[in-house]
């Protein structure tokens, strides 16, 4: 069965405030789409309150990966069942190195007893390794220390690669990124597109959407989405910003602290 994953009616709240106040969406596996928007306005606690984040708390509506409800999931379990983020920021850890918590991630999909070998293991990061033109010391770094800004991202997508997720979700996977790593990083998301796989991709920038050509474009304000298109909507956006979204929709103040 192709992915189908569902957001209905997704209100949450960080410390008794609310900022996602209703959002809907659907996505379909093969498809690609991007959100975009102004700062603050809700797209990175969208994607924090759909991976299961504890600080932001879900008030109101349903989340579904092929039929199942997700909200009801743990962090480790909406893992399991296929959901990814790239965070806007990746964390630092000490004392884990790259190929350490990738292979537990692995392996933390697969059943006990049908764990990865380390040879097979070390094979595919090697290769998708040599894909994103990584340097193969990364492998054996310390996850995401001292990493420049662009190669946490890249880092980011070699993740993505070796844990074939069902749902995927990059939240400006291509700040910081020069212009050659945003050509190859496009290239692996490019790569990944299937008819089983969903995208979800908050970017501020056209210039993604060249490398990565996006189904749906979504603007977010107010923590709601309020406009929806194809790729043009994305186009429009870099061309004229978002004075005539605003406009068109009597939006005064974008931030998700207005009503
Ligand atoms: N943990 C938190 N504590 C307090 N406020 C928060 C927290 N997380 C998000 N917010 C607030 O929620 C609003 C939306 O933040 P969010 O990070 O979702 O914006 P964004 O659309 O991703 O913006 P940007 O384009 O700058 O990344 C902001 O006003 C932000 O300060
Ligand atoms: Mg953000």
């Amino acid at each position: 069965m192709s992915t189908q994953f569902e957001i209905q009616g997704l209100k949450s709240s960080i410390e008794g405030k609310e900022i996602l106040k209703g959002i809907d969406l659907k996505i379909n596996g093969g498809e690609v789409h991007a959100i975009m928007g102004p700062n603050g306005t809700g797209k990175s606690t969208l994607a924090s309150a759909l991976m299961g984040h504890p600080k932001y708390e879900v008030t109101e509506g349903a989340v579904t990966l092929n039929g199942e409800d997700v909200l009801e999931m743990g962090v480790d379990e909406r893992a399991r069942a296929g959901m990814f983020l790239a965070m806007q920021y990746p964390s630092e850890i000490t004392g884990v190195t790259n190929a350490d918590f990738l292979r537990s991630a692995i392996n933390a999909r697969r059943e006990e007893g049908n764990e990865i070998s380390l040879i097979k293991f070390v094979r595919q990061m090697e290769a998708k390794m040599k894909e994103l033109e990584m340097n193969p010391e990364f492998m054996h770094r310390y996850l995401n220390e001292g990493f420049s800004g662009g190669e946490k991202k890249r880092n980011e997508i070699l993740q993505m690669m070796l844990l074939d997720p069902k749902l995927v979700i990059l939240d400006e996977i291509d700040s910081g990124l020069d212009i050659d790593a945003l050509r190859i990083v496009a290239e692996g998301v490019n790569a990944m597109r299937a008819e089983d796989r969903g995208f979800l991709i908050i970017t501020h920038y056209q210039r993604l959407l060249n490398y990565i050509t996006p189904d749906f474009v979504h603007v977010m304000m107010q923590g709601r989405i309020v406009k929806s298109g194809g790729p043009e909507l994305a186009q429009r956006l870099e061309a004229e910003g978002y004075d005539w979204v605003k406009e068109e929709l009597g939006i005064v103040d974008e931030t998700v602290g207005q009503a």
